[in-house]
């Protein structure tokens, strides 16, 4: 009881004391100043082991440079892998490989230069503790000094120009590590062909049936319903034995019929449909997503990446979203039999909109 009677005092004192320092300031702004903190200082300074002895020094040094050494023999080792497991066959188990050591490369590389950076800094570098007081930003005279005082006290405490072997392993380390990223974006075009001419063409020809995508069968114009669509790939695709899904990410086709007279066909386009059935580029001209979905009523085309929309009863101009060019058409015709057929290639690069520059 007795010292719920003294809480009760401190509170009173604290409150009086409160309510005078707060007739000085304005509401909301208010301090108890007895209540701030008191600034503890530093912790006592602990030396490290390789400030008090040379030789775990030494030692420490030998660990930091091995380990840059070490990730440049990870960076190299992951463009050994790449070319001593190549994935051309398109063999799971290869490819697997492939990704297994190239992966095991670009993490050792990126782990031992981690490691080796935060060993540096911890063992190797200068401890001293300082006190950055806050000043305000500005590029006065003596700020840049300050500043140029830093990096001299930085580079004096880090040793970055005084130990040659660590400084230069690390640098190539940081030089090396990109390589196995760009030897990966050449090898994703075929090493004897240009990129541009191998994405401006497609394995569409004159004649070239459009064929039921899996299976690969051929489609008669009878077999398209009106208000039914179509995933189409060209016939043939199916037995390529190289590059055949290279081949379907070019020549990927949607096919849909319409009432003729609900297409509102350009003048020059008037032949490249059949009977209200038109072909038009399955691979979206923002980023080059298959465009998949079809609304039968409004007859228009979604991609499900960044939601263009695409209207087919208006040759398939951009109506919603941020693809910049309509879906290439591909002209269309029927052969003696009834299928239907290809009557040329797209007569514009399919996919993003990137190509068509060239
Ligand atoms: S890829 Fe189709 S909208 Fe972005």
């Amino acid at each position: 009881m007795a010292q719920d009677d003294n809480s009760g005092a401190e509170l009173a004192a604290a409150d009086s004391s409160h309510a005078a320092h707060a007739s000085d300031a304005s509401p909301g702004t208010a301090l108890i100043v007895q209540d701030a903190f008191e600034n503890p200082g530093f912790p006592a300074h602990r030396p490290r082991v390789t400030d008090e002895n040379p030789q775990r020094e030494k030692r420490a040094q030998r660990t930091v440079y091995t380990l840059f050494y070490l990730s440049i023999l990870g960076s190299l080792w992951a463009v050994a892998a790449y070319m001593l497991f190549p994935m051309e066959s398109n063999n799971p188990g290869d490819v697997r490989l492939n990704n297994l050591f190239i992966g095991l490369g670009a993490a050792l590389a990126l782990l031992a230069l981690g490691i080796g950076i935060v060993h540096w800094g911890k063992s190797v570098m200068e401890d001293v503790e300082l006190v950055d007081e806050r000043h305000p930003i500005g590029g006065s005279p003596e700020t840049q000094a300050a500043a140029v005082k830093v990096f001299t006290d930085s580079d004096r405490e880090s040793g970055f120009t005084r130990r040659s072997v660590i400084r230069n392993s690390l640098i190539g380390a940081i030089v090396v590590f990109p390589l196995p990223a760009l030897v990966l974006f050449r090898g994703l075009a075929p090493q004897d062909q240009l990129p541009v001419p191998l994405l401006s063409h497609t394995m569409w020809r004159k004649g070239t049936r459009l064929a039921l995508d899996p299976s690969g069968a051929p489609i008669k114009a009878s077999d398209v319903t009106i208000g039914s669509a179509f995933h189409v790939i060209p016939e043939g695709l199916n037995d390529l034995e190289h590059g055949k899904l290279d081949e379907k990410a070019k020549a990927a086709v949607l096919l849909m019929r319409l009432e003729p007279s609900e297409l509102n066909e350009l003048p020059e386009r008037k032949d490249w449909s059949y009977d209200g059935i038109v072909a038009y580029s399955k691979i979206c001209t923002h980023v080059g997503c298959p465009v998949a979905l079809y609304e039968q009523h409004t007859h228009h085309l979604l991609c499900p990446c960044h939601q263009s929309q695409f209207d087919v009863a208006n040759h398939c101009e951009v109506i919603f979203g941020p693809a910049k060019r309509p879906l290439p058409q591909l002209p269309i015709a029927i052969d003696d039999e009834g299928y239907l057929i290809a009557q040329s290639d797209f007569t514009e690069p399919v996919g993003p909109s990137f190509w068509e520059r060239h």
